[in-house]
């Protein structure tokens, strides 16, 4: 039986992880109140105490605006907090998949960056992810993988999608930006992709992969701007009857939207890698977003008809 311990059990990430669980895994799924990332000395025991074969990190410091005054807090989770758990994994021998962002790289590509794209963050949030990559790298620890992914979304958590779902039957009408692009990711498919990547350490063929083919990308396939993926949301919600009434949705410019911290032009990431290691075909954001609207039209119902405690 191998043993998969899942850190940030509470995140979208982690709800769908412990929610996608296969059979033949014994999987110990901790939030951040049974284990802080950010405790090495608490890390350490946790994985004594479990001795999973394998740790997925689905933990992170993720408000990315609030990051750029939190630096401590947001450094302290997401670069130093990789560490702990690389150092940890290779004393005890367990393999490690971290999850990190499109946010390594500057936005200003013109093409799907690869997994040797010159990263270069230009906010708190991806410098701390790109130093947590690094602390794992030179960790001494040759059981990982890496695996960067972008604008994520669930029926879990807070995301854009519920906040578009929210923000559309309360308002008559919605700016969204319209020149900022790259790929949702349903983490629902992501979890699904970790999964599988579980079973290539599993079966060894991980173990034997080249140092530097550790990192890969991952998201769903396509590409779209924020407003391409509220336009989106608003149909197929139409479609499902989630929303009563359309709305006028807005396209504007990131200069009409300003945030504390930057966001890249362009995000799009070369996801071959990974799926040709999976032999894995790509499937449209736009039908993974049909999936995931399912799942919360599934859990109003429920909550409707009183079937949800
Ligand atoms: N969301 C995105 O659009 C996006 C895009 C690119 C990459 N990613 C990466 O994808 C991964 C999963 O993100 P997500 O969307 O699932 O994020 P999420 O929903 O914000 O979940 C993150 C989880 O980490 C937990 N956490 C924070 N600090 C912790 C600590 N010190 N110890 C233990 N747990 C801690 C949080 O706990 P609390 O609930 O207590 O705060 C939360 O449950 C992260 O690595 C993130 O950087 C996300």
């Amino acid at each position: 039986m191998i043993r998969v311990l899942i850190s940030g059990a509470n995140g979208q990430l982690g709800q769908e992880l412990t929610s996608a669980s296969p059979n033949g895994y014994e999987v110990i799924s901790l939030s951040r109140a049974d284990l802080d990332i950010t405790n090495a000395e608490s890390v350490s025991n946790a994985l004594s105490k479990f001795s999973p074969h394998v740790v997925i990190n689905a933990a992170a410091y993720t408000k990315v605006d609030l990051a750029e005054t939190e630096r401590e807090s947001c450094h302290a989770a997401n670069a130093d907090a990789p560490g702990y758990l690389a150092e940890a994994c290779h004393k005890t021998d367990a393999a490690l998949i971290h999850v990190s962002t499109d946010f390594v790289f500057d936005g200003c590509s013109s093409r799907p960056y690869t997994v040797d794209s010159k990263t270069s963050p230009q906010s708190e949030y991806g410098r701390s992810k790109l130093l947590g990559e690094n602390r794992i790298i030179s960790s001494g620890l040759e059981n990982y993988a890496i695996i960067r992914t972008s604008w994520v979304y669930s029926s879990y958590g807070s995301n854009f999608v519920k906040t578009m779902l929210r923000l559309m039957a309360s308002r008559d009408r919605l700016a969204v930006v319209g020149d900022q692009v790259g790929t949702p990711t349903s983490a629902s498919r992501l979890a699904s992709i970790i999964w599988q990547l579980v079973d290539k350490f599993k079966t060894g063929e991980a173990v034997r992969l080249n140092m530097e083919d550790r990192i890969f990308h991952w998201s769903d396939a396509g590409v779209a701007s924020w407003y391409d993926f509220a336009v989106a949301v608003q149909r197929e919600a139409l479609d499902r009857g989630l929303l009563s009434r359309q709305i006028e949705v807005d396209c504007i410019p990131s200069e009409a939207y300003p945030t504390p911290a930057h966001r890249p032009h362009y995000s799009v990431m070369d996801t071959s890698k990974l799926r040709s290691l999976l032999a894995i075909g790509a499937s449209h954001w736009s039908c993974e977003l049909s999936k995931v609207l399912d799942v919360i039209k599934e859990d109003k119902t429920r909550r409707e008809v009183g079937l949800d405690v």
